[in-house]
């Protein structure tokens, strides 16, 4: 084993930072929904814009460091090793069996989660935040009597914009357990603090000198 900075400052800031905001933004927008009333539906309201306001700053800039750093290329999909992954998960490593892939620097991410974050960032949250856009325009232009975004109604933005908040939280609980699933149940999650974590020695060198996927 040997000790890698696999995740750099700004990741972690980005990661922490993100998942605060969802959080956040899913119990101010459930309020809102009507699922329970903790700060009353003005101020869940208020909050909610605020911090919706904030996570759109970050993606902002979690775009810009992506390309910048070239880290974008984490994400690219590959079909390699993909079922052995889902066997691995669905019962290899309750029996034991050890990853079925190495996990480096250049490489951080298994050929599952490649697909499930870019899945993630292409899909999940631009339906949560393009809908939650329109939601805030459509209603703010309504308020003042001149519809612009009429094309949508408000029930069919309030549906997409629900379905994407449910579907973060079922991806948060999901994304929970399986970072228990690493060399230890914590060592996942002190990586994401620290940024260290204790790779195996044996990864293949050419493609972490290439730095693209298998
Ligand atoms: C940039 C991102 C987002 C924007 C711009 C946004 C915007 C909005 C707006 C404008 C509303 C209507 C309430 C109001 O008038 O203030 C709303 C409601 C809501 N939001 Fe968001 N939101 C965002 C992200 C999220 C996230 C990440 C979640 C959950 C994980 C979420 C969950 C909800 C829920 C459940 C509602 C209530 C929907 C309904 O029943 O009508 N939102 N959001």
């Amino acid at each position: 084993m040997r000790r890698v900075y696999v995740y750099k400052g700004f990741e972690r800031f980005w990661h922490w930072s993100q998942a605060s905001l969802i959080i956040f933004l899913a119990l101010t927008g459930f309020e809102v929904h009507g699922t329970f009333d903790i700060l009353g539906f003005e101020y869940a309201a208020r909050y909610h814009r605020v911090a919706s306001w904030m996570l759109i700053g970050l993606i902002v800039f979690a775009i810009f460091w992506h390309f910048v750093t070239g880290e974008w290329k984490q994400y690219i999909p590959t079909t390699k090793n993909l079922m052995d992954q889902i066997r691995f998960y669905s019962y290899g490593m309750f029996k034991g069996e050890k990853h079925p892939t190495n996990k480096t620097e250049v490489k951080k991410l298994n050929p599952l989660q490649r697909l499930v974050y870019l899945g993630f960032k292409l899909v999940l949250i631009p339906v949560t935040v393009i809908s939650g856009i329109l939601y805030m325009f459509h209603k703010t232009i309504d308020r003042n009597d001149i519809v612009v975004i009429n094309e949508f109604s408000l029930e069919s933005l309030a549906f997409w914009h629900t379905l994407g908040a449910f579907l973060l939280m079922i991806f948060l609980v999901i994304h929970v357990y399986m970072t228990t699933t690493g060399h230890t149940p914590t060592s996942n999650i002190q990586a994401m603090i620290t940024g260290y974590e204790d790779l195996e020695d044996e990864e293949d060198k050419t493609t972490e000198k290439s730095g693209t996927p298998e």
